[in-house]
């Protein structure tokens, strides 16, 4: 799809836990931008494999739930709700398994190509904050700001870990460190869009910086493209 430059976009990709979505949201709302969750959407896609018990080895059972399955965003109160089917599935889509679905399916060419083209769609129409791992690489390749967040493993697995305990789940600071490796390991391996840091993006390491230091640093990249 031919990205139109008419809206302005800021592309953040990084791994797992390293604060883009909070950073991220930060931003859209300081510029009065929409933000974006591409994770959201592959969670979304991963919930529809396990609800159908479609496996990811079955080549054409993928192609046919991709063609069958409607994913689309609506914004309540500013903030992104991701419908499966009409389903609004934000609620359940957060949890260490559905992040863990949602990388195994982000390998497959047909989840990318719907997902990707819903996304572009997106950020065609609106000024946008869009964050995800393959953003600056593959979906904005224009992006008028491109930032590669990281963190070190031990940060992300502690800040996720904490996440997760306010909202009452019940993990191990282990099991989130391995589920962190593990999933990098796979966004940065597969195939296609791996995660990478694009040429022109920003590296960004938000191990010794709070949310706002990261929001204000991106913040004053982009004032000065916009300039
Ligand atoms: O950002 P997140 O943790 O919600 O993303 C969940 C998974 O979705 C991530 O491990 C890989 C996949 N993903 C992707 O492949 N491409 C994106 N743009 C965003 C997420």
């Amino acid at each position: 799809m031919e990205i139109s430059k008419k809206y302005l976009s800021i592309a953040i990709d990084g791994p797992a836990g390293a604060g883009k979505s909070t950073i991220a949201r930060q931003i859209a709302k300081k510029l009065g931008y929409i933000y974006i969750d591409t994770g959201a959407m592959y969670r979304a896609m991963g919930l529809y494999f396990v609800r159908e018990n479609i496996s990811l080895e079955e080549e054409d059972a993928v192609i046919k739930a991709c063609e069958q399955v409607d994913i689309s965003i609506i914004f309540e109160q500013g903030e992104q709700q991701v419908l499966l089917n009409g389903e609004n599935v934000n609620g359940l889509i957060r949890s260490v398994e559905a992040g863990t679905m949602a990388s195994a399916c982000s390998v497959k060419k047909q989840v990318r190509e719907k997902l990707v083209e819903l996304q572009q769609r997106l950020a065609a129409k609106e000024n946008v904050v869009m964050d995800g791992r393959d953003i600056g690489t593959h979906v904005l390749p224009n992006a008028d700001l491109k930032v590669y967040l990281t963190a070190s493993t031990e940060v992300r697995a502690k800040r996720r870990y904490e996440e997760l305990i306010r909202k009452g789940e019940s993990v191990s600071l282990e099991e989130i460190e391995k589920s962190i490796m593990d999933r990098d390991y796979q966004d940065m391996h597969r195939d296609i869009s791996p995660l990478s840091q694009a040429k022109d993006a920003v590296l960004v390491d938000s191990s010794a910086m709070t949310i706002t230091e990261v929001a204000d640093h991106i913040l004053f990249l982009f004032s000065q493209i916009i300039a």
